[in-house]
């Protein structure tokens, strides 16, 4: 080419016509910005009196050069994507024999000053509803835009024309392949237009960014990817795409064959294609629960008709499936029950038809609506049914058919429903309704609603809450002494009896109490009949050291239990607590009633006053003394605890029960037989 002789030649005489006389360039190697002013000073050029420079015509790019003066200009605007570098030559000569040429390469510094390019501004992608998550939508190639500066081209991708960010994405800042992120649902979008921004630079202080869009639009096609719905069915997810059925239910009459397609509620089995632009065709069939093949469903209708009749009074569940004939791999399972029921010839009816009541305003809700002219008599109404010998139908239940203010009880009263502000007569319609048959009658009720009587309610008002509740506090304190009194004088009677029993229950109430198998046989051998109970739940206290209170034989039956057995003596210790709390407040009502009645709850030991009973709390004494136990709350137990322990709760709240329901027969009890609930230092008075 010729320019690169031309350079080479220059470059060859470059040291020579620097150094030359007479002419001079300040930079003959200058490098320019494109872009541009026209006038741009190049370099200057200094010129020896005598000597004249002129740009040489021949010089490739002179036409871009002008001399003003000493300065070499650039007449007009450079582009470095036309021209990255401009050749002129100086002509330096002070007469025609004495010439010599000053070359000048000038470079062309880039500029970012040009946009990237898309090749399609707007593209159009249809794509299937079942896409695979991951898939690409837009190849890179599609996308990818140029830029003239070839700068690296940044990529954004915006889903904001509809709000489908969570679905669509590119692959990287530099990579603007648009995949899918999310599975789609027709239902959601079925269009979409995404744009997609292509940046030369990135985001910055003081830089120039030239953007380009691309306008991307998704069109979504509807695919197969939905089993048949069950109708009437309600989606379980906010996304809508599940939708899951009740049950459908039916009766048949015993013995009795129906001609007719069974009536069903909630509606007819029917089921549909969700994927409703496909609609694909729906088959039915009964897959289980037809016993004997009394059932039959038409494969296109999914009528219910019956074969033959039921023979036994036990309900039927069918199951249906609905399959798209297309893909039987698509199918839904809906559950229908039909009952048996005896055949019902009449339908419940009211032998009054019209009934009469009377109700005054302002009573709270739930108020007795009394017959009119008998304010003592609640109205009730009741219907008859010839189908029963008796004409009562225990399956019939009422309800109000069109008055909200009202409401009818399963056995037929008329309570208010709401407050009752205005007098007036309500006329509504009460229905009695066969809750097998489903048969229904109906009568007319008009309600009375009066003015409230002010006289009469004041004076109904003499006692209130307060004084009813005084009143029953003073009958449950003299109630309370009956009792004591009573116990008092049965265990005069029957102590020993009584001991034992409440002993009895105690050890059964209270499996983690301790449990005085030696005072139990020793006083009743020939009673303890049920061993078994008995024994399971002795204490820990005694399998740990027998010989402080066992006497040889219950030592022995001891030595016999199952290793299993303390666990069942565990009582968390919050129940504890409360238990030890109830305790306390019943020694303290112990003391007061009766005093000969010691405390046995005891923070400081008497050693000294033998035959004295006495239970210590852990954490009150220090467990030191010979005599004294204590039952380790962290003792393991194994995997029936568990069990028993919820066992243990469910007697401790019979227990409970009985305690408050029976305080006589507690206080009946002396201190030797009550029980320690668990956890406690125990000691007893056998070695004392
Ligand atoms: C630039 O200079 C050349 C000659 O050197 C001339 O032909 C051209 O018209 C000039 N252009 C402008 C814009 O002055
Ligand atoms: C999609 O691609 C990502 C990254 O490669 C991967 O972690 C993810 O499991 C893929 N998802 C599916 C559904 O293939
Ligand atoms: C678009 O939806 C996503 C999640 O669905 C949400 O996080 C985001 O804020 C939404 N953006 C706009 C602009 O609504
Ligand atoms: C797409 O959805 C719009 C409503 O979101 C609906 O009007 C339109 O008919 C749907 N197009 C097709 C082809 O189903
Ligand atoms: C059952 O018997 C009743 C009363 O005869 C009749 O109305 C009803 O239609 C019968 N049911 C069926 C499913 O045949
Ligand atoms: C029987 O099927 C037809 C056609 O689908 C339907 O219109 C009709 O309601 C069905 N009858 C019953 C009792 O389900
Ligand atoms: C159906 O009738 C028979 C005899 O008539 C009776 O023994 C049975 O209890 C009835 N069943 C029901 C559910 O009412
Ligand atoms: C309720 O029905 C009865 C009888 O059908 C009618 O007389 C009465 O006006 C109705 N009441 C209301 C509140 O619609």
């Amino acid at each position: 080419m010729g320019v690169s002789h031309w350079l080479l030649a220059s470059v060859l005489f470059l040291p020579l016509s620097v150094t030359a006389q007479g002419c001079s360039v300040s930079n003959s190697n200058p490098s320019v910005p494109e872009n541009n002013n026209p006038g741009y000073v190049v370099t200057t050029i200094s010129v020896e009196p005598g000597f004249t420079v002129i740009i040489d015509p021949s010089s490739p790019d002179g036409n871009y050069f002008t001399i003003q003066g000493s300065e070499l200009q650039l007449n007009r605007s450079v582009d470095y994507e036309t021209d990255t570098v401009l050749l002129v030559t100086l002509t330096c000569e002070k007469s025609a024999v004495e010439s010599y040429s000053l070359p000048i390469i000038v470079t062309i510094i880039n500029l970012n000053d040009n946009s990237p390019v898309f090749k399609e501004t707007s593209l159009t992608r249809v794509i299937a509803e079942d896409t695979k998550v991951n898939a690409t939508i837009v190849a890179r190639e599609d996308v990818s835009a140029s830029d003239a500066d070839l700068d690296i081209i940044y990529y954004k991708l915006d889903s904001t024309v509809q709000n489908t960010s969570d679905y669509f994405a590119i692959k990287g800042v530099n990579n603007p392949e648009i995949y899918l992120l999310k599975a789609l649902n027709y239902d959601k979008f079925n269009f979409t237009t995404l744009l997609l921004y292509a940046m030369d630079n990135t985001e910055g202080m003081n830089v120039i960014i030239h953007t380009a869009t691309a306008t991307v639009n998704i069109i979504i096609e509807q695919a197969d990817t939905r089993p048949p719905w069950f109708l009437p069915c309600t989606f379980i997810d906010t996304d809508r795409s599940i939708c899951i059925s009740s049950t459908y239910t039916g009766r048949v009459n015993m013995s009795e064959m129906s001609t007719e397609p069974l009536t069903l509620e909630p509606g007819p089995i029917y089921a549909i294609d969700p994927d409703y632009i496909l609609n694909e065709k729906i088959v039915y069939s009964i897959v289980g629960g037809n016993a004997d093949n009394v059932f039959s469903v038409d494969a296109d209708t999914g009528n219910l008709t019956m074969n033959r009749v039921a023979a036994s009074p036990n309900s039927y569940l069918l199951q249906v499936m609905a399959t798209q004939v297309n893909n039987k791999q698509k199918y839904s399972i809906a559950n229908v029950e039909i009952q048996v029921i005896n055949k019902s010839d009449h339908a419940p009816y009211f032998e009054s038809r019209i009934y009469a009541g009377t109700v005054s305003v302002g009573l709270d809700p739930r108020s007795f609506v009394f017959q009119a002219g008998d304010s003592s008599s609640p109205l009730m109404i009741a219907a008859l049914d010839d189908d029963f010998p008796n004409k009562l139908n225990p399956n019939i239940e009422y309800y109000i058919r069109n008055n909200t203010n009202f409401i009818a009880t399963k056995d037929g009263l008329i309570l208010t429903n709401v407050m009752l502000h205005s007098p007036e007569t309500a006329i509504m319609e009460a229905v009695a309704k066969d809750t097998v048959s489903l048969q229904e009658g109906s009568t007319v009720v008009t309600v009375e609603i009066t003015a409230a009587k002010a006289e009469t309610s004041t004076s109904d008002k003499i006692y209130t809450a307060q004084d009813m509740g005084i009143l029953g506090g003073i009958l449950a304190a003299l109630l309370l002494i009956a009792l004591v009194f009573l116990g008092v004088m049965i265990y005069k009677q029957y102590g020993k009896t009584v001991k034992f029993l409440i002993n009895k229950k105690f050890s059964k109430d209270f499996p983690g109490s301790y449990d005085n198998q030696a005072y139990r046989q020793d006083e009743h051998p020939d009673l303890s009949a049920n061993k078994q109970e008995s024994t399971e739940y002795v204490n820990v206290t005694k399998i740990q050291q027998p010989s402080l209170f066992l006497t040889p034989s219950s030592e022995q039956e001891i030595h016999g239990l199952p290793q299993t057995s303390p666990a069942s003596t565990i009582i968390s210790d919050q129940k504890v607590e409360e238990e030890e709390e109830e305790e306390e407040e019943k020694v303290e009502e112990d003391t007061k009633h009766e005093k000969e009645v010691k405390s046995i709850l005891k923070t400081d030991r008497n050693e000294g006053d033998p035959g004295y009973k006495a239970v210590w709390f852990k954490t009150d004494v220090d467990p030191s003394g010979e005599n004294v136990e204590v039952i380790n709350d962290n003792a393991d137990y194994d995997d029936d605890s568990d069990q028993d322990l919820r066992e243990n709760e469910k007697e401790e709240e019979d227990y409970k029960d009985d305690h408050h329901r029976d305080p006589g027969m507690f206080l009946a009890s002396d201190s030797s037989s009550f029980q320690a609930a668990v956890n406690m230092s125990t000691r007893d008075d056998s070695d004392a």
